[in-house]
């Protein structure tokens, strides 16, 4: 069964896909518009091909509609009122879709390359809440939040130590408290984790 988590709220719908088809099965079932269709000529590794496009595909299972991107890269949907977010990785692909706020998603495979870039996006502060028995996984959660709420705000420019805070929050919890700061504006959101085997899934 490729879809590996699949919510429809009140207010939001979430698909993480794990892709088992070839790029043939997206490409057929949906149609690119012309921004679509222009970026996806110009990639030409074949697993961002297949990656994108499955993105994409999910994407239409939330809301049947074409994606165009603003001056930073975030895509909104083209023709239908609502707010979309989409993340891919190796083997899998995730849609979020909101009509009533703007949204967020990321899903990161668990990696011990994280350790490297750690001391980078994460503050002292949140360094040091680290579960050290989970190091990875709280490292890769971080990030995959950080990542989320970025791609909720989109408009790049954003240091992830000093604007993106995260309070301390334990890996069996279902949530994380972030606290966004830019210019004179603190926002607080909940980011909700998961973590689906091989990959973390965040999304607000
Ligand atoms: C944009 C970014 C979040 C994408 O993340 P990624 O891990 O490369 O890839 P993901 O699969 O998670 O997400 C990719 C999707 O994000 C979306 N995206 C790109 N720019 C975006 C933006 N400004 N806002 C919202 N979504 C965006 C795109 O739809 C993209 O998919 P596509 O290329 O198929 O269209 C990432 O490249 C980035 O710039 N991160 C910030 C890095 C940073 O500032 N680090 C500092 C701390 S060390």
């Amino acid at each position: 069964m490729p879809a590996v988590k699949q919510l429809n709220t009140s207010s939001y719908r979430l698909l993480v896909w794990r892709i088992e088809e070839d790029v043939s099965f997206f490409s057929q079932a949906i149609t690119l518009n012309a921004q679509e269709a222009n970026e996806y000529s110009q990639i030409s590794y074949e697993k961002r091909r297949l990656e994108w496009m499955a993105a994409r595909y999910v994407q239409r299972q939330l809301c049947d509609d074409g994606l165009v991107k603003d001056e930073w890269g975030k895509p909104h949907l083209e023709s239908q009122e609502g707010f979309v977010s989409i993340a891919h990785c190796t083997g899998y692909a995730a849609a979020i879709f909101s009509t009533q706020s703007p949204v967020g998603i990321d899903i990161e495979p668990i990696h011990d390359k994280v350790h490297r870039i750690a001391q980078k996006f994460l503050s002292e502060m949140e360094f040091n809440n680290m579960d050290a028995l989970r190091m990875t996984e709280h490292l890769i959660t971080s990030w995959g939040i950080k990542e989320a709420v970025y791609k909720w705000y989109g408009k790049k420019a954003l240091s992830f130590q000093r604007n993106i805070q995260i309070q301390p929050f334990s890996l069996d919890s279902e949530h994380a408290e972030v606290l966004f700061l830019l210019n004179n504006q603190r926002i607080r959101k909940q980011v909700h984790i998961e973590n689906l085997g091989t990959i973390i899934l965040a999304f607000l």
